[in-house]
């Protein structure tokens, strides 16, 4: 438990916190776009993915629980550093002049972590924690996106997730200690490619549905 009080109680310990859970949501929502792409393929597909995700049994327990112990970390953490940040403004509520050079990204990265947040849990009561055995997951996402209000507010929350990418994958490079000239521009270009790819590839699926499929 020591380590655990030493490590919050420094800011590069909360900051490392971050960038490891970080990454690992980032290697989570690669992992989660894969399997979603397969929606393409049609009905059959999409509920052959889920069925031989679902087959993993423990395996996939294990990756939920580990999944909900990083959120928890990360979430916490977050809260953590946001509070003492904003304690140690000198003059709290005055307009930040010194913010040239910073991305809306990495001005807005509370507010869109808190956004993703409710989006999660709202995504989890929509497609996961429901009776599925008179449904097939297909049907269960079809039917969602009939919903044009769901549609909107999924491609919102895709774009809030890419903010939110944007700027973290910039900032976990930093916090590992990759903030070289040489490598920054690479990551920054990179990072924004990722958020790209997380915002057309899942925002897609949505509009997809409702008005291709
Ligand atoms: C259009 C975009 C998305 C679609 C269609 C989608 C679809 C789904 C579906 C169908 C499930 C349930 C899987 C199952 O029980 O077999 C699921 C689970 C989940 N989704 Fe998404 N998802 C999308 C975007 C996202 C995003 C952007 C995030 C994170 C920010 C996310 C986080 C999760 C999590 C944490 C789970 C639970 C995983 C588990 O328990 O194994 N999803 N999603």
């Amino acid at each position: 438990m020591n380590w655990l009080t030493q490590t919050l109680g420094s800011a590069i310990g909360k900051k490392l916190l971050m960038a490891i859970t970080g990454l690992s949501f980032i290697g989570f929502l690669a992992a989660h776009l894969a399997g979603n792409l397969t929606i393409y393929g049609g009905k059959d597909a999409f509920n052959s993915y889920a069925e031989h995700l679902h087959a993993l049994g423990p395996l996939l327990t294990v990756a939920e629980l580990g999944l909900l112990t990083f959120a928890l970390i990360h979430v916490l953490t977050g809260a953590l550093l946001f509070y003492q940040n904003w304690r140690a403004r000198p003059t709290r509520y005055a307009v930040d002049r010194s913010s040239g050079g910073r991305s809306i990204g990495s001005r807005t990265m509370p507010y869109t972590g808190v956004i993703i947040l409710a989006f999660v849990i709202f995504h989890l009561i929509n497609f996961s924690f429901v009776d599925k055995r008179h449904i097939t997951i297909f049907e269960l996402v079809a039917s969602a996106f009939q919903n044009p209000l769901y549609v909107v507010a999924y491609v919102a929350a895709m774009v809030v997730v890419a903010l939110h990418v944007s700027h973290g994958f910039w900032s976990l490079f930093q916090t590992l200690g990759a903030n070289h000239p040489k490598y920054m521009p690479a990551i920054t270009i990179i990072g924004l490619g990722l958020s790209l790819v997380f915002a057309i590839g899942f925002g897609f699926i949505p509009v997809y549905i409702l008005f291709i499929a």
